[in-house]
């Protein structure tokens, strides 16, 4: 039956569920991998001038190029590395995804702080191996104490939530700084970025992992 659309809005359509099911199907993802070796050497072109801003993350991310409509590894998570260097802190920021970070090198803490303050009786020390997590919406810092380079790996939501059009930052922290990532006019989390800043993308790196 071909439904008449009696409202003007023409991409607006009454359809049955099975259909619509249908829809939903997502496109079968390979199984895949990245190497530890290009995740390192790509780590490795990011040196103590390779950040736009003091609390600009560096870093690289994994993406699976099966996904349509999203980025990522899977549709709904990230995983990212980024290194750390020793004396750096990465300032305060929130964020509406959950991250779960896996500390692969170096010792340091993280201040989940809600204030912004950093204080002992909010600091989680970490050292290589330990696995940590700073749920939504808290506020964060990323102290590094060692003297060698801090390796992170982090798992995010954050792809989900961008799918849903509801991802929102406050990077640095406090509300003047509040983004909603999904809207066009917002490119990076980061507050502090200008348009000059992300035409540059000096932080913008591509590793191919298939040989030529
Ligand atoms: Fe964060």
């Amino acid at each position: 039956m071909k439904w008449t659309n009696k409202n003007g809005y023409d991409w607006c359509e009454v359809l049955d569920i099975d259909s619509m099911v249908g829809r939903l199907i997502q496109p079968d993802l390979r199984p895949g991998k990245w190497a530890g070796e290009d995740i390192r050497k790509a780590m490795g072109f990011f040196t103590k001038e390779n950040r736009r801003h003091g609390d600009q993350r560096r870093g690289v991310t994994l993406v699976h190029n099966d996904l349509t409509g999203s980025a990522g590894m899977s549709p709904g998570i990230s995983v990212s590395f980024q290194p750390i260097l020793p004396g750096e802190k990465l300032a305060f920021h929130r964020h509406n995804y959950v991250a779960i970070y896996y500390w692969i090198e170096g010792e340091g803490y993280t201040c989940n702080d809600d204030e912004g303050i950093d204080r002992e009786e909010t600091r989680v020390y970490w050292k290589a191996g330990d696995v940590t997590i700073s749920p939504a919406w808290v506020n964060h810092a990323h102290v590094v104490t060692s003297k060698e380079p801090v390796m992170q790996m982090a798992i995010h939501d954050f792809p989900e939530l961008c799918y849903r059009r509801v991802m929102m930052s406050e990077d640095p922290d406090g509300h003047e700084n509040l983004r909603h990532m999904v809207k066009g006019v917002v490119p990076s989390f980061n507050n502090l970025d200008t348009l000059e800043d992300l035409e540059e993308r000096s932080q913008k790196i591509s590793l191919s992992t298939t040989t030529k």
